[in-house]
């Protein structure tokens, strides 16, 4: 008979796991900074930061003490009360950004799930279908348009705004009044967009779907197309925020501040928790009881985001970033170079994509699972985009080890692709 201590293996999961995710073959166990080792005892750089979530790295001395330190003090109130931990890092968001309200939730889903809500209700309040009749609660404005390739999150309503009709098939009826257009195209927003649309969405740097950044003129445009409109505009800084950048959110870097922010991944290095960020006047219509969460805002979380907090908001931190960002773009170029793999290298910060040149275009995975094979541990962004998103204190040494395990991971899926073609 097992027991919660008999010991589990890859096989455990396809025993035991509903079938949706496809895991690869080796179980991390333990980390401490950008390096992890499996249950065998091998050693892996980490270049994947556990999809730009790992922030800080693992098991960072300061995180690891906030948490312990709040482990020993209050773990759970409820929202019937409020705690220390999640006052501090509200105020710490409010001072560190245009926000003047923050929601705390545990996801990056949950986050814009609350946006996305919000900015509905944010309509119903300021364009009543029937401004006598306001208790009715209805509005003609409540279209959100989003972008194709876009990734808000797994809750049907945001993966929904979503724009890959992949996570959204066999799960009908999806909620209505979504629409999607290209991404970084100005005019195709401007067609869809009317005085119908209660919220443009968009991620500054669209990460799930290739890491691409937005033209500054594009998210300009946004801006002023939502304010001719009276819709709210959205960032969806999930992947770009906390620090990845440099700054500390990627509106920083383009001086266009939206109406809403969504932050999560990398604002808890690795605890589940998210927020929304939002003005004094669209929060004034998350009315009590309008919207909540259990967990949302509880003291371990924001006591690890607080830690995390400190770190990705340092001076030094910032400059790493920018030093880490130009040496691994390099690096990757180079790799791209000399073994003609990469048709372009782009991103910002610590967000890198490189998208495979034709021959290899569509084998993402392969590539991850040599780069394993050579102890290097990336990502992909669809099957076309090597995604890089380390931590945003990852030392030059790592980088360089990181690079030199991958270039041989590289050089094995070539060898191995040539072969196969010429076969
Ligand atoms: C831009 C963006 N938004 C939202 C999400 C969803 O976040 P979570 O998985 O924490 O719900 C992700 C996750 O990859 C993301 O990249």
């Amino acid at each position: 008979m097992t027991t919660t201590h008999t010991p589990v293996t890859r096989a455990t999961f396809d025993q035991f796991m509903a079938p949706n995710y496809a895991p690869g073959a080796m179980i991390p166990v333990r980390g401490l900074g950008s390096r992890v080792w499996d249950q065998s005892g091998r050693e892996l750089v980490d270049l994947a930061g556990g999809i730009a979530v790992s922030s800080v790295g693992h098991c960072h001395p300061k995180v690891v003490g906030a948490l312990v330190e709040q482990a020993n003090k209050i773990w759970h109130v409820a929202n019937v009360l409020t705690n220390e931990p999640a006052l501090k890092l509200a105020r710490a968001l409010v001072d560190a950004t245009f926000a003047d309200r923050i929601f705390l939730a545990n996801s990056g889903g949950e986050a814009n799930e609350a946006a996305f809500k919000l900015a509905r209700r944010y309509a119903t309040d300021h364009f009543p279908k029937d401004p006598k009749n306001i208790d009715k609660h209805e509005s003609d404005k409540n279209e959100i348009v989003a972008c194709t390739n876009s990734f808000h999150g797994r809750t049907l309503f945001t993966v929904t705004v979503g724009g890959q009709p992949k996570y959204t098939q066999g799960f009908g009826p999806l909620p209505a009044g979504i629409h999607h257009v290209p991404y970084n195209d100005l005019d195709a927003m401007k067609k869809v967009v009317n005085d119908k649309t209660c919220a443009i969405v968009v991620e500054p740097i669209q990460g799930e779907g290739g890491v691409t950044p937005a033209k500054p003129e594009y998210l300009q445009g946004l801006r002023a197309l939502a304010d001719q409109h009276g819709a709210l505009l959205i960032f969806d800084e999930v992947q770009s925020g906390a620090g990845r950048t440099g700054e500390l959110y990627a509106y920083m870097n383009y001086g266009v501040t939206p109406d809403i922010l969504t932050t999560a991944k990398g604002i808890g290095g690795g605890f589940p928790i998210g927020a929304m960020l939002t003005t004094e006047k669209v929060a004034k219509s998350l009315v009590v009881g309008s919207h909540g969460s259990t967990y949302g805002g509880n003291p371990l979380g924001c006591a690890v985001a607080l830690a995390v907090f400190d770190l990705i908001t340092a001076e030094s931190t910032r400059a790493n970033v920018k030093a880490r960002s130009a040496q691994l773009k390099e690096g990757l170029k180079k790799i791209g170079d000399r073994h003609q793999v990469f048709a372009d290298v782009r991103g910002d910060g610590l967000l890198i994509g490189a998208e495979l040149a034709q021959p290899f275009a569509g084998k993402a995975k392969d590539l991850i699972n040599a780069a394993e094979k050579e102890s290097v541990m990336v990502l992909m962004a669809g099957p076309d985009v090597m995604r890089f998103a380390p931590s945003l204190l990852i030392t030059e040494a790592d980088v360089a080890e990181g690079l030199s395990r991958f270039e041989r991971g590289v050089a094995a899926f070539v060898a191995a692709n040539t072969q196969a073609k010429a076969a």
